[in-house]
């Protein structure tokens, strides 16, 4: 099994951030608030989902962990040390497998590892990181000779190369069918389970978040201010796996999709009081 890495806590301390907007010559400099007062301590080992409407900063946010971003306001600190710059104690997924099509999938993987790693024990962990991700046989093969999910696999195999304390994941099974993406995230759940890192996920689906987490953070505006922040923390009760049809989860999920403007229907709730949406057909 890939040895255990140590796994860090994470804080956002009232993280804002917001972007300069273009702006016209000789006019006064604006900024577009995206993200604010956002503040969370992430457990060692804990898996946290992100929830929110598109565009709502999830990614920044995730952005921000991995140090790929910085925050203008607040700061984001790994194991009580602020984050400055890409922070080698996170490797990051992302929802598309962004591998290098020239390269073996073995060789993907091995860019993920550790600078100054001995090339054997490099090697050996590449193996086992490939066999953990159902790769084994694959490893000499080109990413256009796989599959989607492969690929995928390939790309969390990547990540873990490097034995993070911690895992950012955006969407990381969002471009998968239903039945892949069902299995990567058991896939995902055994890994963690056989080396537990502290893991951020950002998603889009709650039955992904209530499957995978132990707590899922809302992220949304409020009326009147602006910027997203943390609008509900929820506890996901139970131990993993957990079983994708209890009684509890579907009334966390109604509660989730309702706070995602969703109601228990699956319409959008905007949708449903606009009356400028056209109405299929079109
Ligand atoms: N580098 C940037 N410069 C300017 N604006 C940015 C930049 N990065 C993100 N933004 C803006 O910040 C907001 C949040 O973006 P972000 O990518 O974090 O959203 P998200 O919640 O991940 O959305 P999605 O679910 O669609 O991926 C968006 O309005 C986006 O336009
Ligand atoms: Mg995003």
């Amino acid at each position: 099994m890939v040895s255990s890495p140590s796994a860090y806590p994470v804080e956002f301390a009232g993280i804002g951030r917001a972007f300069a907007t273009a702006k016209r010559k000789g006019a006064a400099p604006e900024s577009r608030t995206v993200l604010r007062d956002v503040s969370l301590t992430v457990d060692a080992g804990e898996v946290v989902a992100i929830l929110g409407a598109s565009g709502c900063g999830k990614s920044t946010l995730l952005r921000i962990a991995g140090g790929l971003d910085a925050p203008t306001a607040g700061a984001a600190l790994i194991d009580g040390t602020p984050v400055a710059g890409i922070d080698a104690r996170c490797a990051v997924g992302f929802q598309e497998p962004r591998l290098l099509p020239w390269r073996s999938l073995a060789d993907n993987v091995a860019l993920g590892l550790p600078r100054g790693l001995d090339r054997g024990e490099g090697a050996q962990r590449v193996a086992r990181l490939l066999d953990l991700v159902g790769l084994g046989a694959s490893a000499t093969l080109r990413p256009r000779e796989v599959s989607g999910g492969m690929a995928q696999r390939a790309s969390l195999a990547r990540a873990l190369a490097r034995n993070p304390g911690v895992l950012l994941l955006d969407e990381p099974f969002g471009a998968l069918d239903a039945l892949t993406r069902l299995r990567m995230q058991d896939l995902l759940l055994d890994i963690h389970a056989a080396a537990p890192t502290t893991i951020l996920l950002v998603t889009h689906d709650v039955d992904e978040a209530l499957q995978l987490a132990d707590r899922i953070i809302l992220l949304g505006g409020e009326d009147g201010r602006d910027g997203a922040t943390i609008r509900r923390v929820v506890t996901v009760p139970g131990t993993r796996p957990r079983d994708r049809g209890s009684a509890a989860l579907a009334e966390l999920r109604a509660e989730l999709l309702d706070g995602l403007g969703i109601d228990r229907h699956g319409r959008a709730l905007e949708d449903l009081h606009s009356s400028t949406i056209p109405v299929f057909p079109y």
